[in-house]
């Protein structure tokens, strides 16, 4: 019998491995709709996953057998969908706490859900809802994240991973497991109503909080500052008129380098 890795208590009880797949968001998907209820928690990992989603129609590249790619079952019913954001921050929030102890201070949480350290990217989620009678059905939350790659391909120039951070290879199955028990508890914090402290923390661990930096928007670029995340998930920048402005994630470009 294989040893139970995950110490909570349902996140990853019921957990798959795939060798290889073209998502496991896909697989999870089709699973829910071809069979019977899937327990709460279940995990599929793929170690290859061949044509892997990211958001905003992007795709997600991860070299097999280096990386996390998988995907997770929650049922947050309980959640009104006005306040979807809070899985959202949740679930950054356990990734976050999972790397934290590794990686330190340089650890951020991108707006709206990616995972940076320093000024790249180390892993990103795709949240997808099946909303049913008004409430959160199921939730497919796709985790990616890069672990033992030691170099990515020309276009993704602001990848990193565990391994060119701390030049040491990182054992999957550990940080799976420390990223499903900390998702777990910031899942069951949100399930008991304990939003507050859910969306401080978020606010606290986010990449360029209250730093003036340049923004992108469709018709021009400006100088602003985060200020805060609106409940329902808006990112809010102060521009250097003091003019408090709400994006969404299709309006807004975080610019990295400075504006000449
Ligand atoms: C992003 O930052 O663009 C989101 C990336 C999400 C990638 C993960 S890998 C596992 C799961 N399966 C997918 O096809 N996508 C997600």
């Amino acid at each position: 019998m294989q040893n139970n890795i995950f110490s909570g208590l349902f996140v990853g009880q019921n957990f798959i491995i795939l060798k290889e797949v073209d998502s496991t968001n896909n697989f999870l998907k089709e699973l829910l709709s071809n069979s019977k209820p899937l327990m709460e928690g279940t995990v599929i990992m793929a170690e290859n996953q061949y044509a892997g989603r990211g958001q905003q129609q992007n795709g997600w590249h991860a070299e097999p057998g280096k990386n996390l790619t998988f995907s997770m079952l929650l049922k947050p019913a309980f959640l009104h969908l006005t306040d979807q954001f809070d899985l959202t921050r949740a679930i950054s929030l356990g990734v976050f706490d999972a790397l934290a102890p590794l990686l330190g201070g340089k650890l951020k949480i991108k707006w709206p859900n990616d995972i940076y350290y320093n000024d790249r990217k180390i892993g990103g989620m795709l949240i997808e809802n099946l909303v049913q009678g008004g409430q959160i059905k199921n939730s497919i939350i796709g985790i990616g994240l890069n672990v033992n790659q030691d170099s990515f391909p020309a276009g993704l120039s602001n990848a990193t991973s565990i391994k060119q951070i701390l030049h040491a290879d990182y054992d999957l199955k550990t940080l799976l497991s420390e990223i499903c028990r900390h998702i777990e508890a910031w899942y069951l914090k949100i399930k008991a109503g304990n939003i507050l402290a859910v969306r401080q923390a978020y606010l606290s661990r986010l990449y360029w909080l209250n730093e003036s930096k340049s923004f992108k928007t469709q018709h021009n670029v400006f100088t602003g500052a985060i200020n805060d995340v609106r409940d329902n998930g808006l990112l809010v920048i102060k521009n250097n008129i003091g003019e408090e402005i709400e994006f969404s994630l299709k309006e807004i470009e975080f610019l990295n380098k400075a504006v000449q």
